[in-house]
């Protein structure tokens, strides 16, 4: 496979600073180093490169250099189509307002090869606020309700190419809901499978399940993999930690079942907050998980259709 490596150094979207740091801390980690291990070639194409902020001005006095997310997305969201020809581009984040881009770019690119986006967002929060809805104003709350073409972004994010289908995204790992996001998820039709939901069907027949239909309908799949989609005891580098997160043999699950089933076309990696990390642990996770999603596997394991008796 043919990877390429995209820098979004962004922590405007984030309540506390340190995320700039999360492309060093990833690359540091050996994320290339691992992928040209497995066998793949791999293209650095360095950071996105911020374009300037014009003013913008919402009545929700909450929000967060929303000028600078802005100007954010535009450069994010051309990079990303740009990375998407004839490759598998991984995201390096940044705070998770850089899906904003990333999924936005990604969606213009799906249209052109007449492919459906799939979206599959693990993390802790669903980041489905709208601009008139988060209280917190940090704009990591909102990529996905953007990217999906809820209501209320025009005028203040860059206007959307494509819209992702809300049928098409399916969040795992979800244990902090706000009230908002709630009853917009449920509305627009997402599939949520929550931290219940995992506990009590488990993870992989859940993951299979929309792995089946992204494959039915033929369609491209990103993953979106928050820090916090994973339990704070194994990844402690995240700003915005909730407890009782995806356990380590979760996570590796699946991103081996997503490598095994060959639809992932693109990867973000995100809101890694190196300045709260422990010696690099999270980081190094992070790359695992990757190189577990990019093919490394404890022993071969026989491919269910030839799987004789
Ligand atoms: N829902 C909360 C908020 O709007 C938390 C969002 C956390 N998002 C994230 N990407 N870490 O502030
Ligand atoms: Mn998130
Ligand atoms: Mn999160
Ligand atoms: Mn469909």
């Amino acid at each position: 496979m043919r990877c390429r490596i995209v820098g979004a150094p962004v922590q405007d979207g984030a309540g506390r600073m340190g995320c700039e740091m999360g492309p060093s801390a990833l690359r540091t980690a050996g994320l290339a180093e691992v992928l040209s291990g497995l066998g793949h070639t791999v293209e650095d194409m360095g950071a996105v490169q911020a374009i300037p902020a014009r003013r913008v001005v919402h009545g929700n006095l909450a929000l967060k250099a929303l000028p600078e997310v802005s100007a954010w997305t535009s450069a994010i969201a051309a990079a990303a189509y740009a990375a998407s020809k004839d490759a598998m581009p991984i995201f390096l984040g940044g705070d998770h307002s850089i899906s904003a881009g990333t999924v936005s770019g990604l969606a213009r690119r799906a249209t052109e090869t007449g492919r459906p986006l799939f979206v599959l967002w693990l993390d802790a929060h669903p980041d489905f606020h709208t601009l008139d809805t988060t209280a917190s104003g940090n704009l990591h709350g909102v990529p996905l309700a953007y990217a999906s073409g809820q209501p209320g972004f025009s005028g203040y994010f860059p206007d959307l190419p494509a819209a992702v289908d809300p049928k098409h995204i399916c969040t795992m790992g979800l244990r902090s809901v706000d009230p908002a996001e709630r009853s917009a998820l449920n509305q627009a039709g997402v599939t949520v499978h929550d931290m219940r939901a995992i506990d009590e069907h488990g993870i992989a027949p859940l993951l299979r399940a929309f792995l089946a239909r992204v494959s039915a309908e033929g369609g491209l799949l990103h993953v979106s993999l928050d820090v916090d989609f994973l339990d704070p005891s194994i990844a402690p580098a995240v700003g915005t930690t909730v407890p009782g997160g995806a356990t380590f043999r979760e996570a590796h699950l699946v991103m081996e079942m997503l490598s095994d089933s060959g639809l992932v076309s693109s990867l973000d990696l995100v809101e890694l907050n190196p300045f709260l990390d422990e010696r690099g642990r999270t980081a190094t996770l992070m790359v695992d998980l990757t190189a577990s999603l990019m093919g490394r596997r404890i022993m071969d394991r026989p491919t269910r259709s030839h799987s004789g008796s």
